[in-house]
């Protein structure tokens, strides 16, 4: 028996609501709309999806990658279009599901084993999409509100899903996005909906009215409202647009010095300290553990370069910093060159405010050998001129090129040679 006659024993759902005849009238629920959509959504949730894994990379890197310094705002640009591609699939993720939801009530719902496998993976397509672009769109506006959910691992394995389900359907959807293409051809799919009800309506009779909006409106809506997205919040780190970032979470030139921080000092309890008693402590494999005063790195070879501070959360913000080169200070600690470091945040002594400081959830970074022995790696004592501000991580902060911010370790004490 085949699956065709197998339908012919279960009864079919009420001819009511979404499965009535004629329920979806509008020629926009057609393939060559679901195609184009189709096309835009695929260029935009893959593009993110690369983007994505690199900023992974960077912050969790597998055994066979290393970061590298080069180009120095590569991972600014990249943070920049993941946020930007992200924000823009919403309104065309809209947009196309409205455009397909009247397949989801054909009957039957599947005819061969194919399509009933193809149709299961819209759950994890349709599911994770949503997911994504609502837990990103969540995390830029600095809100967790899934209790102990862990955004980072949920966003992660969320785009595997999604992006593996994507791939099934755009296997199955690829020759009739060829097709619909290539030919403004009768809108198909609510034809379809409608005769499988109704055997007296001949499969060459279009029962579709006419709808008053045309497909090119349709377009030019959808569209129109991803590309405003995009002009209103891109600014965040596209500098040429900041005065238009309106709907962008985060200001770029607000902030202490002008521009933005994540972690406050006082969160970590380091408004104050001492430089008397500072000590930059380094050790690690082959060498004798050493420690300098704040003294002894004023004293070093200074170094400048202007270099961006890129946070995950899509915004970005060059400044001119000055300091030490992290390879000066592993030279005068006698390491040996091309070493990987780690860097670590000092902890605040007890207050009452603040009884058990710690260093905080990013208190602790990895530096690539790549990254460690460029110039530009930079431990950073002033800004723009201006010794640190607190919150920016007096008394030195780690300031490298092609970074994430999350990475840019405050409040440094402490370097280990790997
Ligand atoms: C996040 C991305 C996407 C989502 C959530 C999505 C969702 C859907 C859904 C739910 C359907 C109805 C499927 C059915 O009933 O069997 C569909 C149909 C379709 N999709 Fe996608 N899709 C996405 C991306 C794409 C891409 C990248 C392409 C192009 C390669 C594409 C082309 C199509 C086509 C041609 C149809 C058939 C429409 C019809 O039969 O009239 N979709 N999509």
């Amino acid at each position: 028996m085949n699956i065709e006659s197998l339908w012919n024993r279960v009864p079919q759902p009420p001819k009511v609501g979404p499965f009535r005849p004629g329920a979806f009238s509008s020629r926009l629920h057609d393939e060559r709309t679901a195609a184009v959509l189709g096309i835009a959504l695929g260029a935009s949730f893959l593009t993110c999806f690369a983007t994505g894994l690199y900023s992974h990379e960077l912050q969790h890197p597998a055994s066979w990658f290393s970061a590298f310094p080069r180009p120095v705002g590569l991972f600014r640009l990249t943070q920049g279009i993941h946020i930007a591609t992200g924000l823009a699939s919403i309104p065309l993720l809209f947009a196309k599901l409205w455009t397909v939801f009247p397949k989801l009530f054909t009957w039957p719902p599947f005819k061969s084993v194919a399509q009933a496998a193809e149709r299961v993976f819209l759950l994890p397509l349709i599911g994770g999409a949503l997911f994504l672009l609502f837990s990103g769109l969540n995390n830029i506006n600095g809100r967790y509100p899934y209790g102990q959910f862990n955004f980072v691992d949920g966003h992660y394995w969320a785009a595997w899903i999604t992006i593996g389900s994507l791939v099934v359907h755009i296997g199955a959807k690829i020759s009739t996005t060829r097709t619909a293409l290539r030919r403004d051809h009768t809108p198909h799919l609510a034809t379809e909906t409608t005769n499988a009800f109704d055997p007296t309506v001949p499969t060459n009779v279009n029962p579709l009215r006419p709808s008053p909006l045309t497909r090119r409106t349709f377009f030019g809506v959808a569209f129109g409202t991803s590309g405003l997205v995009t002009i209103f919040t891109v600014g965040q780190t596209f500098a040429p647009l900041r005065k238009l970032a309106l709907l962008a979470p985060r200001r770029t030139d607000i902030g202490p010095q002008g521009f933005p921080i994540n972690g406050k000092a006082e969160e970590v309890g380091l408004q104050t300290v001492d430089l008397a008693t500072y000590r930059l402590k380094v050790h690690g494999r082959g060498i004798a553990p050493i420690e300098f005063t704040y003294q002894d790195l004023l004293a070093m070879t200074p170094h400048t370069a202007e270099l961006p501070i890129a946070c995950v959360e899509g915004w970005s913000s060059s400044q001119v910093w000055t300091g030490v080169s992290l390879r000066t200070v592993l030279q005068h600690a006698a390491a040996r060159p091309n070493a990987a470091v780690g860097v670590a945040a000092m902890v605040a002594a007890p207050t009452s405010q603040h009884p058990h400081p710690g260093r905080g959830s990013y208190g602790r970074s990895e530096i690539s050998a790549a990254v460690a022995s460029d110039a530009d790696c930079l431990l950073a004592m002033k800004v723009n001129g201006e010794a640190l501000h607190p919150d920016h991580g007096f008394p030195l902060r780690l300031i490298a090129p092609n970074r994430p911010g999350v990475l840019q370790t405050k409040w440094i004490n402490e370097i280990v040679v790997r």
